[in-house]
């Protein structure tokens, strides 16, 4: 009897995932198994809903956005029977091993059901904010910077047109990498994230240096994550204890300090879920595509525990444990190539 392999995409979803998933069923099938989605994320284990998928299935969705077999935020730890529903789901379903297409929850899962439950599943490392350790990039950032940079630019015409200052908001939860690669390639005037304590008097006379030498209109960008003065949190958490931050409103909030510090009008942007929409750029199409051909080759190879990676210009195997213990933030080295055009 052929081997089946089921897959999953999980938390918050990311131009790139249906790549990874044309992949791992391409790949399978042509190794001789037969592939299953399990439907949105670890929900679907937990509740037993799955979906046959071949290679017809898979035709014409590289280009796609979002996934095409569902996604939440769903953590079985969390839910009462939770896990035991996964395992009894996985043995219902016959299958053999599972790929998890993940950031640092869902993969933070897997890991946990890997070592203390024996699951035989492979991770690949999907996130727009970057921040997964053990990996040098994950599928789905160089689109979101590429969505942020263009929104920059963009917002540079119109504030040189209106003098104003610009502050544009980006996600990246804890982790500012999006923040500062949008920033430095759309030539922002001053970067503020969450690895870096933001001083409002700071970025005011960064602001003021700036139009004191000629230019009458700045581009601050900010990332949600960052701990502002006198900013709260609303408390609501998601099922990994995360708090909500698209409310927080960290960008409306500098742009009032900038505004009462220099007298300079300003407007906010906030970009939001764009960033995470619509078709990934051809090197995450490329980068997501060799993740799923990996995670494929290491279920057929059992190497369970793993997770598929880039190091360097190579796709290696890494342990899960490994990917998911620490959060990758912007070591001060990147910041400083940021700073060293502020004002
Ligand atoms: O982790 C990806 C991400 O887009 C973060 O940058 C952001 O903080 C969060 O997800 C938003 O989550 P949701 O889509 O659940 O609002």
């Amino acid at each position: 009897m052929a081997k089946t392999v089921g897959m999953l995409t999980g938390g918050g979803d990311c131009p790139g995932l249906n790549a990874v998933i044309r992949a791992v069923v391409r790949s399978s099938d042509e190794a001789g198994w037969d592939s299953v989605a399990v439907l949105e994320g670890w929900r679907g284990l937990v509740e037993g809903r799955f979906q046959d998928l071949g290679v017809q299935e898979v035709s014409g969705i590289l280009p796609r956005g979002g996934t095409i077999i569902g996604t939440s935020r769903t953590n079985p730890f969390k839910l009462d029977g939770g896990v035991e529903k996964v395992l009894q789901s996985f043995r219902d379903r016959e299958l053999d091993a599972l790929v998890a297409i993940g950031g640092e929850d869902t993969l933070g899962v897997a890991s946990r059901l890997f070592t203390e439950y024996g699951l035989p599943v492979v991770g690949v490392p999907k996130t727009i904010d970057n921040d997964l350790s053990g990996t040098d990039y994950t599928f789905g950032f160089d689109t979101a910077v590429t969505i942020a940079t263009e929104a920059i630019d963009r917002l540079h015409t119109t504030a040189e047109s209106h003098n104003r200052v610009m502050v544009v908001e980006v996600m990246g939860r804890h982790a500012g990498w999006i923040a500062v690669m949008s920033g430095i390639a759309g030539g922002a005037d001053v970067i503020l994230i969450p690895e870096q304590p933001v001083d409002f008097d700071e970025v005011a006379e960064s602001i003021r240096k700036r139009h004191a030498r000629g230019k009458n209109f700045s581009i601050v960008v900010i990332s949600e994550g960052c701990e502002l003065p006198g900013v709260q949190d609303s408390g609501e958490v998601d099922q990994f204890g995360h708090v909500i931050l698209g409310n927080r409103g960290v960008g409306e909030v500098l742009g009032r300090e900038i505004e009462q510090r220099t007298g300079f009008e300003t407007r906010v942007t906030v970009l939001g879920h764009v960033q995470r929409g619509g078709s990934p750029t051809p090197r995450d199409r490329v980068l997501a595509t060799r993740f799923g051909l990996k995670a494929a080759e290491l279920t057929r190879a059992g190497e369970f525990g793993t997770m598929a990676a880039l190091r360097g210009d190579d796709i290696v195997a890494v342990p899960l444990a490994e990917a998911t213990a620490e959060l990758k933030t912007v070591p001060p080295e990147w910041y400083a190539v940021a700073q060293a055009f502020f004002g």
